[in-house]
């Protein structure tokens, strides 16, 4: 059997056997020829069309025993591989923290952020860093900056601490154990956070391959807001007088607005939309009653 026909049968497979995808890929035959790439130890970007070749019996044993798992398990991808890359940068990923996937990559690359960031812009933190992945695009991004990666999860910060060593960014990157901001150390002129935000309803009808994720890293209370309504209330005294907080609020927009109704924010672009991922000054902060 020849790489494609492999390729084939195993999309097929996929698409019987109803598993879901959300974790770096949104179709059978892209998670078919990362699964089958990878078990062949093959690059990802490998384009099968000019490379397809014979495969041999232990080879074929591999890809389809690697498919297997990925439908009887229902574990994502990502953590049958121990990798997944975001914006292009690979990470390490295994079920201590959740599979990197955050919209505010996109930001961080696509210079989205950049207007409301000046020359004096230069402490980060990256609030519940998990897999350290957004720390370490923004590091990538801003090679100025210094990064402050602070979780609540010591499991998590183990992975978050390979990921930054594979990047060698020890020195630019300092990771920390906190419960919310308790031991944030600012001001920051840019907090990045990527909370857990998911509302009680939707956790009870998480996919299997979202619930192999740590329920910590998404779990964000009866309406998705209970970590961001401490976290604003909090902000204000870690935020540097330029500060602004990029924030992923995921499919929670609604919730969102009815919890902070008159706060000021901008919706930034994303390729999911203009609904997930916003940006909110100091000023704002300041200027909205949330200690009532
Ligand atoms: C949605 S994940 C984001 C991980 C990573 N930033 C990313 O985008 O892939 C949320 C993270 O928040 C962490 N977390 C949950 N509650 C927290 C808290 N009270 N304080 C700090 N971190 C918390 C979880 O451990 C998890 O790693």
């Amino acid at each position: 059997m020849k790489l494609q026909e492999l390729i084939l049968e195993a999309t097929n497979q996929l698409t019987q056997a109803k598993v879901i995808f959300g974790h770096g890929t949104n179709n059978a035959h892209d998670e078919a020829s990362w699964l089958v790439l990878w078990s062949l130890g093959m690059t990802l970007d490998t384009d099968t069309t000019l490379s397809n070749p014979e495969l041999s019996g232990p080879q074929l044993e591999r890809a389809r025993s690697l498919i297997e798992d990925r439908i009887t398990k229902r574990l994502p991808s990502a953590y049958l591989t121990g990798e997944a890359w975001l914006q292009g940068i690979p990470f390490f990923v295994d079920q201590r923290s959740i599979i990197p996937r955050s919209l505010i990559a996109e930001c961080l690359v696509n210079a989205n952020i950049d207007p409301w960031l000046s020359l004096h812009t230069s402490r980060v933190l990256d609030l519940c860093t998990g897999n350290a992945s957004l720390a370490v695009i923004c590091a990538m991004v801003y090679p100025e900056v210094q990064i402050d990666a602070i979780d609540i999860s010591v499991e998590a910060l183990e992975v978050a601490r390979i990921n930054v060593e594979r990047h060698m960014l020890t020195d630019r990157v300092t990771l920390n154990i906190s419960d919310g901001l308790e031991f944030a150390n600012g001001p920051y002129d840019l907090i990045l956070c990527n909370p857990p935000y998911v509302n009680s309803q939707s956790m009870s009808e998480l996919p299997l391959e979202f619930k192999a994720e740590p329920a910590l890293s998404l779990n964000g209370g009866t309406d998705g807001m209970d970590f961001i309504r401490k976290f604003l209330r909090d902000a204000p005294n870690h935020l540097s007088d330029i500060g602004v907080i990029v924030l992923e609020v995921g499919h929670e927009r609604a919730h969102f607005e009815t919890a902070f109704s008159l706060l000021e924010c901008v919706w930034l672009e994303t390729s999911m939309g203009e609904d997930q991922v916003l940006l909110i000054t100091k000023n704002a902060l300041l200027n909205y009653p949330l200690h009532q």
